[in-house]
Formats: structure tokens, sequence, C-alpha cells
């Protein structure tokens, strides 16, 4: 008699052909920079930042394909913003939340890929160097994979009065950035369960009971929310700033 039982494999490699879309969603507003255009359509430097991410998820290992997520009143100038991505790349009209322009996204960028990267256009910076690091963790067979930082101050959970109610310890805690990487079925079948007004797409992995695996993040990675933010960025990208 066959004793043995069928278990669920180990992640193993997927090999180094990962067939990979790349969704930048570049659909928000930007009401905490205070722009007068959306946010990715502001200048840093000579581009917007939607150019400069573009530059650099173009250079993403496996690469078929980029989907840009983009205001409905700004889908033409986003795909002029395309010119240089050398992949077949579609601009689609992004919704009220980012969890709604995370789906149309991931509904534009085909059942035939491996793994969808998803993007925020805020993290203009984010070098090919990290989408390289997402992508080799996924064909190590990860489902998810999310870039991760440290945190340097400590964080206190607080009730609604501001009382402190916990001190997570700070070494276990790491600030995600993007891209965020993801086996793509996972994906969708996380959006398809997903709650409105998800922030996070690996949390809604994480709803599913499957594993997040966190990869060192990448200063260069951090989201221009602020103006203050702005600056930082144009100081980096003038070599002033850390590299
Ligand atoms: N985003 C999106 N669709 C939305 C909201 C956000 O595609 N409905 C994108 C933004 O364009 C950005 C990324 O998600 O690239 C991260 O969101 P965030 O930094 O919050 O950008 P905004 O929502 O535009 O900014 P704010 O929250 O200050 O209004
Ligand atoms: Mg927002």
């Amino acid at each position: 008699m066959d004793t043995t039982h069928t278990a669920a494999p180990p992640p193993g490699p997927r090999g180094a052909a990962l067939r990979v879309a790349v969704v930048v969603v570049a659909a928000g507003s930007g009401s905490r920079l205070g722009a007068e255009v959306p946010k990715a359509f502001v200048r840093l430097a000579d581009r917007p930042l939607l150019a400069h991410a573009l530059e650099r998820a173009g250079r993403c290992p496996g690469l078929v394909r980029v989907v840009v997520v983009a205001p409905a009143s700004h889908v033409a100038d986003a795909l002029a913003l395309t010119a240089g991505v050398t992949v077949p790349t579609q601009v689609v009209a992004g919704g009220a939340e980012r969890s709604d322009s995370v789906a149309a996204g991931l509904a534009a960028a085909g059942d035939d890929v491996d793994a969808v990267l998803v993007h925020d256009a805020a993290r203009a910076l984010a070098p090919p160097s990290l989408f390289a690091a997402v992508v080799a963790a996924l064909a190590e067979g990860h489902p998810a994979v999310v870039p991760g930082l440290p945190v340097v101050d400590t964080v206190k959970e607080v009730d609604k009065h501001g009382v402190v109610v916990a001190t997570p310890d700070r070494s276990r805690l790491r600030a995600v950035q993007t891209p965020q990487g993801f086996d793509r079925a996972v994906l969708a079948r996380a959006h398809a369960d997903a709650p409105p007004g998800a922030t996070d797409d690996a949390a809604l992995v994480e709803r599913l009971g499957l594993p997040v695996v966190v990869v060192p993040g990448d200063p260069l990675a951090e989201k221009v929310t602020t103006p203050r933010d702005l600056a930082v960025a144009h100081a980096v990208l003038a070599g002033a700033g850390p590299r």
C-alpha cells in the first residue's frame, strides 16, 4: 500500500526565465504633494516622476510587458512618456483607490506572464537592481516578494486618545517599498478576494494565508509623498544625497 501523502511542494527554483509584467501605478492625485498636476506628472529635474520610474522599471529582468495605470485625464500624457520602453507598453485608466488602479493594471497585464511586479510611480528612483532582487526571489519560488528597510525610529501603537498601547520590537519591523513582486495567479486571487480600499497588495496575499518574503529594500526607492520628499529626490538625483 502506498502510504505517501501528496504535500504542497516547497518553493523551488523556477528557472531564470520568468516572464515578468511590471504594472506602474500612477493614477493618484498626489493630494499631500499639492501640485497642480497629478503626482506622477510632477517634474523631477528634466522629466516627470513617471518618466524616471519607467526608465528604471524598463530594465527589469525578464520583462515582457509594461502597464501604466494613469488618471483618466492623463492617459495620453502617460503614453507619451512610454516612448523609451523597449517592451510592449500600454496605458490604462486607474480608479479611485490605489487597489482599484492595481486591479485595472493587473487585468491588462495578461495571463501569459509568470510574475507581476506592482510599482508606485511615486517611487521614481527605485533602481533596476531592486527590480532584479525581487525577480530573483520570485524565481526561487516565493509567491510574493516585497522590498523592506529596517525601521530607524521606535514605533508606538496608540489608541484613539493617543495613549500608547504597545511598543513593537523594532528589530522585527520593516518599512516596505515597491516594486512588490507576485506570482501572477496568486495576485489575481488576492485581488479577487480583496476588501475595498486595501493599500498594500502584499497584505492581500497574507489574507490568503500565503507567505510574503521581504528582501532588502533600497533608500532610493523611498516614496515621494510631500514637497520635502521631492526636494530630497532632487538632491539625490543631482548626486548630492546618499546613493
Ligand atoms: N495610486 C493610483 N491610484 C490611486 C491612488 C494612488 O495609481 N487611486 C498610485 C499613485 O499614483 C502612486 C502610488 O499609487 O504612484 C502610491 O500612492 P500615494 O503615494 O498615496 O499617491 P497619491 O494617492 O497620488 O498621493 P496622496 O495620497 O497624497 O493623494
Ligand atoms: Mg494616496
